[in-house]
């Protein structure tokens, strides 16, 4: 990179499609940068928080009065003593009140793992020490965890799409067919566990609030915590200025609302960091599912009957829907084509957005069963999804923005070498191993939602981006700094991008991929009428010269059109039978996802959705306890995630596909790298064994029971 100075007109090549490493890659890798965890306080107070032991009933007493004898305990706070709390409110991504994180307001215990009090001290060791002598009593309840397909009590739900499409006589497109694949296909519950934990110091400054968190969006969590506590949204600020991981687990959480109740009943900054195993009941989850596949289709492959139905679990505090069969609706069309979204409640923790929420379980049933009609049709399962391509949104009518979904699979079997693959299974050998490839198709909703920019002209020549953006690990910081060189006609160089604090004013979350594309076409907007007023030659004055962007009627004005992200997912497995392992020896992922702006970045973050579609197909799954209610092994060393020796040769790369409507070309690629990458892996798998795995994780054991069941090749 050049720090030499750049005309502001004539020609200058444009920054955004550049490689660049993190602007703030330096602080981070010296230890500089802090985390909300480790910001200094004078005065702080530290709050631990205690989660009951049971998974149903209520609170019968809390011994607290040892407890605050403790040394350095300052206070106690539970369902008697604190701040009361308005949950009657729709949060931005909620829809409807969600009480998960109203800590404290009742005895009612709805899972095991719920919080029940908040110890405070004057050291975190003193806190947990406290915390963890704090004697609970319950009067305990039967609980029912016990999640499956046949649950009498499941019941469709809308979550954030309608529950139900359909159109045409499915069962009459069906009985016309000539091939029919009918198949259930089952997930585990899996965690999004970011290695920062959650964390939030909280503190008022006179009549003012203000949070240092970890979280995905910093104007989401002001507009909860103001509707929580019932103050002026104009009087909370949240800072959040790095963020490690996010996945959809951090929004408002128990822990900022016990910090914030505990920093107004002591009038101190108080802290509330939460454990790794907290976690995991803590910060939502991804729901196990059970999802069944109805596919009706002519001899040479072309889709007459489409039926999706997915039931997922929720807790009894929230109805969160896992939106699975979602997918079904944007990637194939039919005569008739039927989906439906169930839920059932139990006494578990409330799941939330994970990434991919949907589209991630949803595509491993919907293209493991397209791999299914390939067989079944003798079809080549690239061709099948060529034959099969859309034209409008299968549900919707409405015309595809862009839909390269076929250019994906071209381009990607032609670079993985598809063309020499023998369609027949379990042939292919390396010495002990069985080999296979498989394939699957990717897709992503290319959304966009109003935010809040301003872009400050200095008179020394450089410029300050403000806005309310988070960056969870994405490189969105480094994003939005070539998006305001380019529209600005300068060096990144002379760019400064500030984030992660709401008074930069409202922007959209870090979530459904939309983080920064929202972001840039305000930054975008912003810039361009600071060029727009320095080219006419105005004097800046000291304070600089600043333009505040909205992009709400812009974003309004936009015309209905299906809008994804595509992609194409390939991968090769070895299959060893005499141990049922598996091991991805390959990947590549090719994406049509918009213009991208930082291809190293962008790299980065579609390898990343990858590598979990390889631990979703292989490794993850929580497993619950149905006597304790609670999980097995809820750590980092009991959750199985992939290591780098899990990870093969994995390749990700993109064709030209800028988005027509956007002003910078951008779609998102937050979460599209995990779709499809599980299916593509569990395809590989029966292409080397033979034998079709619908429930994940393909442990060996299961790879070893099935070949015993189906009569697979053995060692
Ligand atoms: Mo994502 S699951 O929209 O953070």
């Amino acid at each position: 990179m050049t720090t030499a100075t750049t005309p502001r007109t004539g020609t200058r090549a444009p920054s955004v499609g550049t490689a660049r490493t993190r602007v703030e890659g330096r602080e981070k890798v010296t230890g500089a940068a802090r985390y909300a965890g480790e910001i200094p306080f004078a005065g702080l107070v530290h709050g631990w928080l205690v989660l009951s032991t049971v998974a149903h009933g209520r609170i019968r007493a809390l011994d607290t009065e040892p407890v605050l004898a403790m040394p350095g305990v300052l206070a106690v706070l539970d369902h008697r003593n604190a701040p009361r709390l308005n949950t009657d409110f729709a949060s931005l991504l909620g829809m409807r009140p969600d009480p998960t994180c109203a800590v404290f307001q009742h005895g009612r215990v709805p899972h095991r793992g719920w919080p029940v009090a908040l110890v405070l001290a004057e050291t975190s060791e003193q806190a947990r020490e406290a915390a963890e002598s704090l004697v609970v009593h319950y009067e305990e309840e039967p609980h029912d965890t016990d999640f499956g397909a046949d649950r009498p009590d499941a019941y469709r739900a809308d979550g954030i799409m309608p529950a139900v499409t359909e159109k045409g006589d499915l069962e009459a497109e069906l009985a016309a067919a000539d091939v029919v694949v009918d198949a259930e296909y089952t997930t585990p519950e899996e965690h999004h566990n970011p290695m920062e934990p959650h964390a939030a110091t909280a503190h008022w400054d006179g009549d003012r609030l203000e949070v240092f968190d970890s979280n995905q969006g910093a104007t989401w969590v002001v507009g909860d915590l103001a509707n929580l506590f019932s103050i002026d949204p104009a009087t909370v600020r949240v800072r959040s200025e790095h963020v490690g991981g996010g996945f959809g687990s951090k929004g408002v959480r128990a822990h900022q609302v016990a910090a914030v109740m505990a920093a107004s009943v002591l009038r101190r900054p108080v802290r509330v960091v939460m454990t790794r195993r907290q976690m995991f009941t803590l910060i939502g989850y991804r729901s196990p599912t059970v999802q069944r596949i109805r596919l009706g289709a002519d001899a040479d492959g072309r889709i007459r009957a489409l039926e999706h139905r997915s039931l997922s679990a929720t807790s009894t505090v929230f109805e969160f829907v896992e939106p699975s069969s979602g997918v079904a609706r944007v990637m194939y069309d039919a005569d008739a084509h039927r989906t439906e979204n169930r839920v059932v409640r139990l006494d578990v923790p409330s799941p939330t957005f994970m990434r991919a929420p949907g589209e991630a379980p949803g595509s491993f049933a919907l293209e493991s069963a397209m791999d299914e009609l390939a067989v079944a049709c003798g079809q080549d399962p690239v061709a099948l999804r060529l034959r099969n391509d859309a034209e409008r949104g299968p549900v919707s009518g409405l015309p595809f923005a862009s839909r390269r979904l076929s250019d994906c699979f071209r381009e990607g079997a032609r670079r993985f070498g598809w063309a020499d693959r023998d369609p027949r299974p379990g042939l292919r050998r390396d010495g002990r191993w069985l080999l296979g490839t498989g394939t699957a198709a990717a897709s992503f909703p290319a959304g966009v939602a109003p935010s809040t920019a301003t872009v400050t002209a200095h008179p020394d020549g450089r410029f300050t981006v403000r806005i309310a953006a988070a960056d969870i690990g994405t490189g969105a910081r480094t994003a939005l700094t070539l998006v305001a060189a380019d529209a600005l006609h300068a060096d990144p160089e002379r760019i400064h991008v500030r984030i992660g604090d709401s008074d930069f004013g409202p922007a959209m979350i870090a979530g459904g991929s939309m983080g920064t594309r929202s972001w840039s076409w305000a930054v975008q907007t912003a810039a361009q009428e600071v060029r727009e007023r320095l080219a006419l030659g105005t004097d800046i004055p000291a304070e600089g010269i600043t333009v505040r962007a909205n992009t709400a009627e812009a974003i309004g004005a936009l015309t209905p059109a299906e809008r994804h992200s595509f992609g194409a997912q390939f991968a090769e497995v070895a299959v060893d039978p005499g141990t049922g392992e598996v091991r991805v020896r390959r990947m590549l992922g090719i994406f049509a996802a918009g213009r991208i702006v930082n291809p190293l970045t962008a790299r980065n973050q579609l390898l990343g959705g990858m590598i979990w579609g390889i631990s979703m197909a292989l490794h993850e799954e929580a497993v619950r306890d149905h006597a304790s209610g609670g999980l097995v092994g809820a750590d980092l060393a009991g959750y199985h995630v992939p290591t780098h020796a899990d990870v093969p040769r994995i390749e990700a790369d993109w064709i030209d596909d800028p988005d027509p409507n956007d002003p910078v070309g951008i779609k998102g690629i937050g979460e599209i790298g995990i779709v499809g990458a599980a299916a593509a892996v569990a395809n590989a798998v029966w292409h080397a064994t033979g034998v079709r795995h619908r429930t994940l994780p393909i442990r060996p054991d299961r790879v070893l029971s099935a070949a015993a069941r189906e009569g697979a090749p053995d060692a």
